[in-house]
């Protein structure tokens, strides 16, 4: 199964998302292939790896889909990572989708790290992936974020319905939520209300060892096991599984 991770707006949670979401499920015996696509090469920077000069990177296997597997990364055991950086472009939506096609049997999931932008790139990433993950971060602008991002697909979806390709479903995770903040309460609320069953019910806290954790390199899991982040995503996890 392949995962996009989207949301037109940064700062949402996008990469936090895929690598603790990522690590929590490797470390629950499931293999999985993390793929950076977005330029920044956050996602490798939040693992101690620089992707600045790496010599693969996600471009070698959208150039040549035989050769996607020379830039798998090994993270631990069960988890893999492809990097991206400053060179990652894309000149039609198919590219990635043609990429994994040649490495996604041999994980149980390939979890995709999305740009923040409304372009190629994140046509990419939707082409690519059997389902999304669109982060909700508890604030007013992002929910807009998510309404334009959903009524994108919908259009997208009356478009592909005439190619026969199938419409995208997808699922809302509640980022950096704080309970004491009455405006999350209600964007928590409101979200529920909207969307049902497509939010999980697990939602991620706001939490300092989340944002301090890839300074480190690493997943909340291994940098402070029983802070709150860390349960939440192991929950997460959990839920995810059951999806
Ligand atoms: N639940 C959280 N609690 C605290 N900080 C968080 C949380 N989620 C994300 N962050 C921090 O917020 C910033 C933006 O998150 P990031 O995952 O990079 O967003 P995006 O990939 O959508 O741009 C990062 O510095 C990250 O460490
Ligand atoms: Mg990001």
């Amino acid at each position: 199964m392949v995962i996009g991770i989207v949301s037109q707006k940064g700062g949402v949670g996008k990469t936090t998302l895929a690598q603790n979401l990522g690590a929590e499920l490797s470390g629950a015996g499931q293999r999985v292939l993390l793929v950076d696509f977005d330029p920044k090469g956050n996602l490798a920077i939040g693992w101690g790896v620089d992707p600045s000069s790496a010599q693969h990177t996600i471009c070698t296997g959208l150039s040549d889909p035989t050769k996607t597997a020379e830039a798998i990364v090994r993270l631990r055991p069960k988890l893999d990572l492809i990097l991206a950086n400053e060179t990652l472009h894309v000149a039609e939506p198919n590219l990635l989708r043609n990429a994994l096609e040649t490495v996604r049997q041999d994980y149980d999931l390939v979890l995709i790290d999305g740009p923040p932008s409304l372009d190629l790139l994140t046509d990419n990433v939707v082409v690519a992936s059997d389902h999304l993950l669109i982060p909700l971060q508890a604030h007013p602008f992002s929910y807009r974020a998510v309404d334009q991002f959903i009524s994108r697909l919908a259009r997208r979806g009356n478009r592909a319905a005439k190619s026969k390709t199938a419409k995208k479903s997808f699922s809302i995770i509640l980022m950096m939520i704080d309970q004491r903040n009455a405006l999350t309460r209600a964007i928590e609320h409101s979200a529920r209300e909207r969307y049902g069953p497509s939010v999980f019910k697990t939602k991620i806290p706001l939490n300092v060892a989340i944002a301090e954790a890839p300074l480190r390199g690493l997943p909340v899991g291994e940098y402070e096991r029983m802070s709150k982040g860390a349960k939440a995503f192991r929950a997460l996890a959990k839920e995810f599984k059951k999806m």
